[in-house]
């Protein structure tokens, strides 16, 4: 067991017994998740949808809690996608207002740990309460590293390409020729940020919903059908024993 999971998890546990069978050497660096399923979880227990997202945020700080101490560098989680503006305007305003309250308690737990939290999307539409949030949390843990949040807020993949483009056609130095993947890569939301190595996507749906379309080119993908507001710990463990037992070819006849 790695000492930073020492303490953590309960010893004889069935936790422990499957943490036994992770290789620590071949650990994605980079975990995205598309965290799907609160309304359903609420609905299933007769309860309001937003009794979901709350549940939800739980599950955030298990996973949250749980990354970094197996190992995990980079977490990216879909939060809001530019497509959800389109749901009833109470459920978009207590997402959002949930997220304000989630951040105020939570960034001490963030600087206390040196957690750098990013935001990917695109942050001028996000409301002004939200924003003001985010942006004081970044701002706190810009110089962290020890273990990096990219939170997809109000985010659609194709758009950050097309923000790619504008941002490529107004530099005046890029000419079509110039341009290769390495380079437009400099101009997306990740830029510098290894692509995920792994995608899970709660719920059981199996679509990408928008989600970062260029980086996921080659990533591992796990769907599980367990409701995002019951992902735990031990889910975590799952995806990543499984993620082990993928032979990674990107296109050769064997792994690289
Ligand atoms: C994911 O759960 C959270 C967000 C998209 C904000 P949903 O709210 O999509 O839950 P379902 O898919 O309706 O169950
Ligand atoms: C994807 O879930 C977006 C987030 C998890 C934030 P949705 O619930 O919005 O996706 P669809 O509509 O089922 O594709
Ligand atoms: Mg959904």
């Amino acid at each position: 067991m790695i000492e930073s999971l020492r303490g953590f998890i309960k010893p004889g546990s069935e936790e422990e017994a499957l943490i036994q069978k992770i290789d620590f050497s071949k650990l994605p660096k980079h975990v995205a998740v598309i965290m799907d399923g609160n309304g359903r979880w609420a609905k299933m227990r007769n309860l309001p949808r937003v009794e979901g997202h709350k549940a939800g945020l739980k599950a955030v700080k298990e996973i949250v809690e749980t990354c970094p101490r197996m190992g995990i560098k980079y977490l990216t989680l879909y939060a809001f996608s530019k497509e959800n503006w389109k749901r009833p305007q109470k459920e978009v305003k207590t997402l959002w207002g949930l997220l304000a309250n989630y951040l105020k308690k939570e960034s001490s737990v963030l600087v206390k740990n040196e957690f750098r939290l990013n935001v990917i999307g695109q942050m001028e539409q996000i409301p002004e309460r939200t924003k003001k949030e985010l942006v004081r949390v970044m701002d706190m843990t810009r110089n962290y590293d020890k273990f990096i949040i990219n939170l997809a807020l109000n985010y659609s993949g194709r758009s950050e390409i097309v923000d790619a483009v504008k941002k490529i056609l107004d530099t005046d130095r890029i000419k079509g020729n110039d341009l290769n993947e390495e380079l437009f890569s400099k101009y997306i939301y990740t830029s510098g940020i290894p692509d995920p190595d792994l995608l899970i996507r709660t719920s059981g749906e199996l679509r990408i919903s928008n989600f970062l379309l260029w980086q996921i080119a080659y990533s591992e993908i796990w769907v599980t059908p367990v409701y995002w507001p019951d992902f735990n710990r031990r889910n975590m463990i799952e995806a990543i024993l499984e993620y082990q037992s993928r032979e990674r070819r990107f296109g050769d006849i064997k792994a690289g």
